[in-house]
């Protein structure tokens, strides 16, 4: 990667505030709810949309299981127009950090909105979505049937572009990958070597 997305924190007893370094000089402030929880997926998905921006810059981005929307924000920074989506319980974090991160980039087009992987979306609901983000959403075995379902969703037009940046850990996240490979072209595009981290970009058949 050549971009890097440094981290530059700053701890405070309770909560956790860590700035990342992102393009144009400019940085991220995200609030952390948990101290133990990373957030390499989202800045190995982030450090490739900076290198690769052509892939959503200008481009209707949405990006699933958000966490705190660092690499939906990244892409925002670089001129996509961006739709962060959470499922209920997590969109209070997620809101604030947007919001808060927001106000001097007038230039950013991203807002944050509900979408839970277990209940039904109509296709037409997201027909102008460009490019999928997921950052670490491969993640809970009973999860996987219902992220299939939306993800089949969303390409629905078999235009649109998935870019998942994911750990293959386990036999089941290799079973995840063979079910969605019945649906999908699957390529790895890229390997953070040191993190573990590979990204994924799925175009539907
Ligand atoms: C491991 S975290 C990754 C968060 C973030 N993408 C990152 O990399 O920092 C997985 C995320 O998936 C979200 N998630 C889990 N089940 C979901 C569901 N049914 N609908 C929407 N999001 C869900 C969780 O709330 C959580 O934020």
């Amino acid at each position: 990667m050549e971009t890097k997305i440094s981290l530059l924190t700053a701890k405070k007893k309770k909560a956790v505030v860590e700035k990342y370094n992102i393009v144009n000089n400019s940085s991220l402030i995200l609030k952390m709810e948990d101290r133990n929880k990373k957030r390499m997926h989202a800045v190995v998905l982030g450090e490739y949309l900076q290198d690769h921006r052509h892939l959503i810059q200008g481009k209707k981005v949405l990006e699933l299981g958000a966490g705190t929307g660092l690499a939906g924000m990244v892409a925002a920074a670089l001129g996509a127009d961006v739709i962060v989506t959470e499922r209920e319980s997590a969109m209070p974090h997620l809101t604030s950090t947007v919001l808060a991160n927001s106000p001097n980039r007038k230039h950013w087009k991203i807002k944050a909105s509900v979408l839970d992987w277990t209940q039904p979306i109509h296709y037409k609901t997201y027909s102008d979505v460009d490019v999928v983000l997921g950052a670490d959403i491969i993640y809970i075995e009973e999860t996987f049937k219902d992220l299939l379902k939306v993800l089949m969703s969303l390409t629905h037009n078999r235009i649109v572009q998935v870019l998942l940046s994911c750990k293959i850990r386990y036999d089941r996240d290799r079973n995840f990958l063979k079910m969605m490979e019945e649906h999908f072209s699957i390529n790895e595009i890229y390997e953070d070597h040191s993190r573990h981290i590979k990204i994924l970009s799925l175009q539907r058949l």
